[in-house]
């Protein structure tokens, strides 16, 4: 979703926030611009489409050391080139750049702005008008700033730079992440540490309703009435290399293999020396203490999220309930007495799920983030914090956090019964290690998944994954990865519904891919695989060794049955990479999609 970057400092702007807006690409956007500050004034570059494009209209010889720059994904407005960041004031002298969505803004603009003439459609063009409008009044820059920012109903992180002043950016946030970077003579503004881990490591955080000063010396940050506010810098633990491709064509697939690692790494982090389970005594008392459990997550998190219902519900004993975190707050369910909220994202940035987030916290209830990004806000603004230890995942459709979510719902349903003196034979640290060579087993499969990708899917209108028990989750999990890079219309069924209606769509040639991991329901996802195949349905079967039959055409090795999600999930990723590549799609950022989506 939106990005943004800024600089001040003594270096070649363009470049940094160009190079910030590369490393921001992964987020999805839809257009993308940056405004550089000189002694002859302020120079606006924007263009719809990939930074490359914005790249080729930038003058190479534009001098300047302060700047911002923007990616937009369209929410107000249509991706163009006119409602694409930076946006200006009418006089020219002030230009912002806004991530997130202004709720009151035609209020605002009725209220304040009924003589200005606007040049876009966004919401976000009312913000520089409101402070041009306030120091036409008489009020101070920064003023202007904190008041506009006062009357703004909605989520915001702004950057804004003064025609007249090129030794200061001011920013400011609510809801929308921002983050602000120290260096040496220099400093920066990013909403994702990644964008500025090319000049510097040190960043500070942000919270809701605070702005900055920022100058090249110094930032000085303020609550939206003017008091200052101290806080120490932090490290990011990200390794710059992480976020390279190296010699893959794509992030997707890089993650892809990366999944084996991801499974060691939170062995890893999760084990402790004697063995044990290694988790916060705060969140074992609160997996004690709770009556019921409600997941709230979004997309390939809330398919995880149904995974670790089975596993908590069957190792734990406490019943879960998995929500769409996007339904919640608008269809709550009556609570039990003593829930705990668990909340499962990759970015920790999701803003369905912080609605909710924020919610629950009100009502006074505890609130645990399963995320792989530490500092996040959810990660931030939930009781306590379980890390995937993933690595940064990049490509939009997720991979590697997904499996990662499931080996943390393992290890926290598995500990969580431990405390609760229930017996196990299942011992997570060995399953997950047996499972991550699983994984390896399945990557090292991939040509004959590609050709398979290619039978089936290459020019398949629609396709459907069936399953039963857990295997029906992680058929909705690879549909929704099919969909949403290779845009094949797909669909996930648990095997017995598919009579009730949906088998009408079944025709000669539609692929039906059936995921067969679990002994109880063998039999009778295989009489469902019968039902589509004599009405002329492309089946295919991915099954599990020891529960295979001998025309299976992807078996993944034997691993015990909760964590089979890890593995037959990964067939089903590369199946949707290889369609998505067969067709010409552009794998890693997918139409109209953003990685971490923060509106609602
Ligand atoms: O960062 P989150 O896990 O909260 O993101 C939730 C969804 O937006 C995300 O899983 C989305 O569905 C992915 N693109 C799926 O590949």
């Amino acid at each position: 979703m939106c990005g943004i970057v800024g600089y001040i400092g003594h270096e070649d702007t363009k470049e940094i926030l160009l190079r910030g807006l590369e490393k921001l690409e992964y987020r999805g956007y839809d257009s993308a611009g940056i405004a550089v500050l000189n002694d002859n004034g302020v120079h606006v570059y924007k263009e719809k489409g990939r930074i490359e494009a914005l790249r080729a209209i930038v003058d190479e010889n534009v001098e300047a050391t302060v700047g911002i720059g923007h990616t937009r994904w369209a929410t107000h407005g249509a991706p163009s080139r006119t409602n694409a960041h930076p946006h200006q004031s009418t006089t020219g002298r002030f230009t912002l750049v806004h991530n997130g969505v202004i709720e009151n803004y035609e209020e605002l603009k009725q209220e304040h702005l009924a003589n200005v003439s606007f040049n876009s459609d966004t919401d976000t063009e009312i913000i520089v008008h409101l402070i041009e409008t306030f120091v036409n009044e008489g009020q101070s820059v920064e003023t202007a700033f904190s008041s506009t920012l006062k009357v703004l109903k909605g989520s915001y992180a702004i950057a804004l730079v003064d025609k007249k002043n090129k030794e200061t950016v001011y920013v400011g946030k609510n809801k929308s992440p921002l983050l602000v970077g120290m260096g040496n003579g220099f400093n920066v503004v990013a909403s994702d540490a990644m964008a500025m881990l090319q000049v510097t490591d040190r960043f500070v955080e942000l919270m809701d309703e605070e702005m900055v000063i920022v100058t090249r010396d110094a930032l000085t940050i303020k609550t939206l009435d003017g008091e200052k506010v101290e806080r120490e810098p932090y490290t990011a633990e990200i390794d710059a290399s992480d976020i390279e491709k190296g010699t893959y064509p794509h992030y997707m697939l890089k993650e892809i293999d990366e999944q084996p690692l991801v499974m060691r790494n939170i062995i890893t982090e999760y084990q402790e020396e004697n063995g044990k389970l290694k988790l916060d005594q705060d969140i074992r008392n609160a997996m004690q203490e709770a009556d019921r459990i409600y997941v709230i997550a979004a997309g390939t998190s809330y398919h995880a999220g149904l995974v670790g219902k089975q596993l908590i519900e069957t190792i734990a004993k406490i019943p879960v309930e998995v929500h769409v975190a996007s339904e919640f707050l608008y269809n709550m369910p009556l609570l039990s007495e003593n829930p705990l909220f668990v909340f499962i994202s990759q970015s920790g940035e999701t803003a369905d799920s912080r609605g909710v987030l924020v919610n629950v916290k009100k009502l006074g209830y505890k609130a645990l983030t399963i995320t792989n990004v530490k500092g996040s806000t959810l990660s931030r603004e939930a009781d306590y914090t379980l890390l995937l230890h993933a690595g940064p995942e990049i490509a939009v459709a997720s991979t590697k956090a997904y499996t990662a979510q499931i080996a943390v719902l393992a290890i926290l349903a598995v500990d969580t019964a431990r405390t609760k003196g229930i017996e196990l034979d299942f011992d997570p640290i060995q399953e997950l290690s047996i499972a991550a060579n699983a994984i390896q087993v399945m990557i090292d499969e991939k040509d004959e998944i590609e050709t398979i990708a290619r039978d089936y899917l290459s020019v398949a209108r629609n396709a459907f994954f069936i399953g039963r028990a857990v295997d029906n989750y992680v058929g909705l999990e690879a549909a929704l990865k099919l969909k949403e890079i290779s845009y094949i219309q797909a669909e996930g069924f648990a095997g017995g519904e598919l009579k009730h209606g949906t088998i009408a769509l079944i025709e000669e040639g539609t692929p039906v891919i059936a995921l067969a991991t679990q002994e109880h329901v063998n039999g009778s996802i295989r009489s469902n695989l019968q039902e589509v195949a004599s009405r002329g349905a492309n089946t295919c079967v991915i099954s599990m060794e020891g529960l295979n039959n001998p025309n299976d055409q992807i078996v993944i090795p034997a691993v015990h049955p909760y964590l089979a999600p890890l593995v037959s999930v990964v067939p089903t990723q590369l199946l949707a990479y290889y369609a998505a590549l067969h067709r010409g799609c552009d794998v890693d950022k997918p139409r109209n999609l953003a990685k971490s989506v923060t509106v609602e």
